[in-house]
């Protein structure tokens, strides 16, 4: 399917309510389906999300040799031979998880050459934790405009080294490459999210020696080769946020399903200050409105804190608190494209630095507008759903990227979501 052009036609004012279940966690399977990579026997990943982003990679998995099979959310992916080192543009200018291929072709192959991404809706994304720890393995890196190239002689060799600054793919493209080096590594300062935990749990499936999951220090004894291995990706708790919040919009309750509420331990309380109501039970969360919303300061942080992928969400949520509410970003310098759409529809909301200042409660009404980044995506929808009037989100394609048939999930909610445009070919 062409998913150029398309757009979302949202009907406003409906009110939500029902069950949602939450899907695989693209920011888990997109590591998980390049540590595919590192062994010759195969992957069976079940509960992978089939989103944009995940079909781009599995797109340039086949473009270095795999065999892929898609059967509903189970993908199985076997490479007995790299048969090409190449990461092509075309295939991953849309997604920049394109980079955690790095370490896993140098790891089992000694070279690669991956096509740059073009530039980043929000902000500037580097990766030089990821290419000086890949040096210090022995690999020489060079970069043009075009590509990030790596080459090794030998085998990578293990290290000892602390991460300047906490990065999520920066801590899974070292350990994946760590898995295969020559002795034991030991990474510091790794990021804590639950994607790289789970990570850790299907390397370890694959027969990768690594302790310290779940804290800042990770030891992995490098293996020579790596076995095949069947995995269930964890439920994705950027999803799973976002449904969250929708509940907690006037007139609606949710059941939110397959949810890890200490994956969103943070948000789950930002929203019991706002007023929003909250039960969880195992593995589900029912979240209704309290009716009357109240203004909150946050800030987002690294894992266990808010969630920068959560943020535009919340955004358009506080846009209906009585109040002023500030969200200050610290994690990406121009995440806040966003408001400028929700300002077409009504929305109050200052820039000052890095803190979005919304002032409450504002009617929204509908528009056109467009979705500049994959969560800005999601707030624009939220916004769409309590606005009076039609709103039509152009750019769909970023709303795809990363959540699995949100649209079907909305009208199971009883909403009113369709995807415009598009062409089959
Ligand atoms: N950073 C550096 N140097 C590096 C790596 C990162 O300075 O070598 C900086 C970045 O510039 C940024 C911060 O560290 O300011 C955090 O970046 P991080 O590397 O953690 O982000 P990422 O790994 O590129 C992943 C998710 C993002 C999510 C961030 C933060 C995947 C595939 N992507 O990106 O997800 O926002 O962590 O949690 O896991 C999304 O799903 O919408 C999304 C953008």
């Amino acid at each position: 399917m062409n998913t150029a052009n398309m757009k979302i036609h949202i009907r406003g004012k409906q009110n939500l309510s029902g069950t949602v279940r939450i899907s695989g966690a693209k920011n888990a399977a997109l590591p998980e389906l390049a540590a595919t990579i590192l062994g010759s026997s195969g992957v069976e990943l079940h509960g992978a999300p089939l989103v944009e982003d995940v079909r781009v990679m599995i797109e340039a998995l086949r473009n270095i040799g795999a065999c892929t099979r898609v059967d509903g959310n189970r993908i199985g992916i076997k490479i007995p031979e790299i048969k090409s080192d190449l990461v092509p543009r075309e295939i991953v200018q849309t997604s920049r998880a394109s980079i955690l291929m790095l370490g896993p072709l140098l790891a089992r192959h000694g070279h690669a050459r991956i096509s740059r991404p073009g530039g980043c809706a929000i902000g500037e994304r580097k990766i030089d934790f990821h290419l000086e720890g890949l040096c210090q393995m022995g690999a020489q890196i060079v970069e043009d405009k075009d590509h990030i190239s790596g080459r090794v002689d030998t085998r990578l060799r293990a290290i000892h080294f602390r991460f300047p600054g906490k990065s999520v793919t920066g801590t899974e493209n070292l350990l994946m490459a760590a898995v295969l080096a020559d002795g034991t590594t030991v990474l510091e300062n790794c990021a804590l999210e639950p994607e790289v935990g789970d990570l850790i749990d299907l390397l370890a499936r694959m027969g990768a020696d690594i302790q310290g999951k779940g804290t800042g220090t990770l030891v992995v004894k490098g293996k020579t080769s790596l076995s095949g291995a069947e995995h269930w990706v964890i439920p994705d708790r950027i999803e799973m946020g976002t449904y969250v919040i929708a509940g907690g919009f006037a007139g609606n309750e949710i059941v939110v399903e397959n949810a890890r509420p200490e994956f969103i331990g943070h948000l789950l309380d930002i929203l019991k200050r706002v007023g929003v109501k909250i039960e969880t039970s195992g593995d589900s969360i029912r979240v209704s409105s309290g009716g009357r919303l109240y203004p909150v300061d946050v800030e987002t942080e690294p894992f266990p804190g808010f969630a920068t992928d959560l943020q535009a969400q919340l955004t358009t949520l506080l846009t209906q608190a009585e109040g002023v509410s500030r969200i200050t970003e610290t994690i990406f310098d121009n995440r806040f494209k966003h408001t400028v759409e929700l300002q077409k529809m009504g929305a109050d909301i200052i820039i000052d630095r890095n803190t979005a200042v919304i002032r409450g409660k504002t009617a929204l009404t509908g528009r056109e507008i467009a979705a500049t980044d994959l969560r800005a995506s999601a707030a624009l929808v939220l916004g769409g759903l309590i606005a009076d009037g039609e709103t039509v989100v152009d750019n769909a394609y970023q709303l795809l990227r990363g959540y699995e048939n949100m649209p079907q999930k909305l009208e199971q909610l009883g909403a009113e979501v369709r995807l415009v445009g598009g062409s089959h070919g």
